[in-house]
């Protein structure tokens, strides 16, 4: 037998299970891990998302549970959507103090006040026409005129400070409308919420592989696209202008959404910025997976770890994930 006589053999170190871990680059732990969960006040009984296997639409009781089973599983925050029963043109119930994310934040923050509410702000799960801003249409309603920037930047600031009265401990704007950052944390300042961060979806795309989030959370817009506020898929250089923006604004932590498509943005922001940097597993992501998985197509476990595995080396030091809890609990038993 004859024996290539080679320097360098990657593959001595991946000869052994303990071999490959000692020299892992990059560690994935439950602390890393952000759940997203959605509160409706328009159902009595949890209520199954058809195109999200094992994601709920909840009921405050079954909200409180969830977030106490997800805490004690090691799942250190929990980022809050809104169904809300009611939605008109102004989206009032975005910053009403009785509105159902605020009574879910004052709910939570007593049951389990370990865990740390981050609350998505956004407008279109409130809006009567599912924008995430004021917009104005044309006489037949089919086609938007515009997206009103700055008049739906003041409905995202009173939301945002209606989160942070109601306690939540992180708010999260979404829209993309511009200098929203920037007006939130003054709003927020001037309510006495000097400490309470602001993570900015900063590099939002226009995406189709939100769709299945729109179903759980039933802000699809009824006419129209979300391209003149959300990103060009295309365009990698602008997402740094835009966390540029937003950090200079006063962004504490940035988010880049969605995550596996947009790998190569994740780590130009962390290089770039050296923020803390949150990366979004979206619904389309997650319920890809799901259905392969479902079809015995590919091995769940396997692939959505990988995939966290990929977040976490791309540069992003948080993930949102559906599949939080799942994730938690295969990192326990390994
Ligand atoms: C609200 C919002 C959306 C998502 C998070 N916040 C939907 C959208 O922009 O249409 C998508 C999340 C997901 O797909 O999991 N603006």
């Amino acid at each position: 037998m004859t024996h290539l006589s080679l320097t360098h053999r990657p593959r001595r170190l991946r000869s052994s299970e303990a071999l490959r871990g000692l020299t892992r680059e990059t560690q994935l732990s439950r602390s890393d891990l952000i759940l997203p969960l959605f509160i409706s006040e328009k159902i009595s009984a949890p209520t199954a998302v058809a195109s999200m296997p094992g994601v709920f639409q909840l009921t405050e009781p079954a909200l409180i549970e969830e977030a106490l089973a997800a805490h004690a599983e090691g799942i250190p925050a929990i980022l809050l959507f809104g169904i809300p029963s009611h939605k008109d043109a102004q989206a009032s119930q975005a910053y009403s103090p009785s509105g159902v994310v605020q009574r879910a934040v004052r709910a939570l923050k007593k049951a389990c006040p370990g865990l740390i509410i981050i609350t998505d702000v956004c407008l279109c799960e409130f809006m009567s026409h599912g924008h995430c801003g004021v917009t104005h249409f044309d006489g037949d309603r089919q086609h938007i005129v515009s997206i009103d920037n700055d008049a739906s930047v003041e409905l995202l600031c009173k939301t945002a400070i209606s989160h942070a009265e109601a306690g939540a401990d992180i708010v999260a704007p979404s829209d993309m409308m511009d200098g929203r950052i920037g007006a939130m944390r003054k709003g927020l300042d001037q309510h006495g919420f000097q400490n309470t961060p602001i993570l900015s979806y900063a590099a939002k795309f226009a995406s189709a592989f939100y769709g299945p989030f729109r179903d759980a959370a039933e802000s699809t817009p009824q006419a129209g696209d979300r391209k003149s506020y959300q990103m060009d898929s295309a365009n990698g250089a602008e997402a740094l202008r835009e966390v540029a923006l937003d950090v200079e604004e006063g962004a504490d932590m940035v988010m880049v959404k969605p995550g596996m498509p947009y790998l190569d943005i994740i780590w130009r922001v962390k290089q770039r910025f050296q923020m803390p940097t949150v990366a979004y597993q979206v619904s389309g992501e997650y319920s890809m997976l799901k259905a392969a998985a479902l079809n015995g197509w590919i091995d769940e476990k396997t692939c959505m770890m990988e995939a966290m595995t990929a977040f976490r080396r791309a540069g992003a030091d948080l993930i949102v994930t559906y599949a939080a809890r799942q994730v938690a609990r295969w990192l326990t038993l390994e």
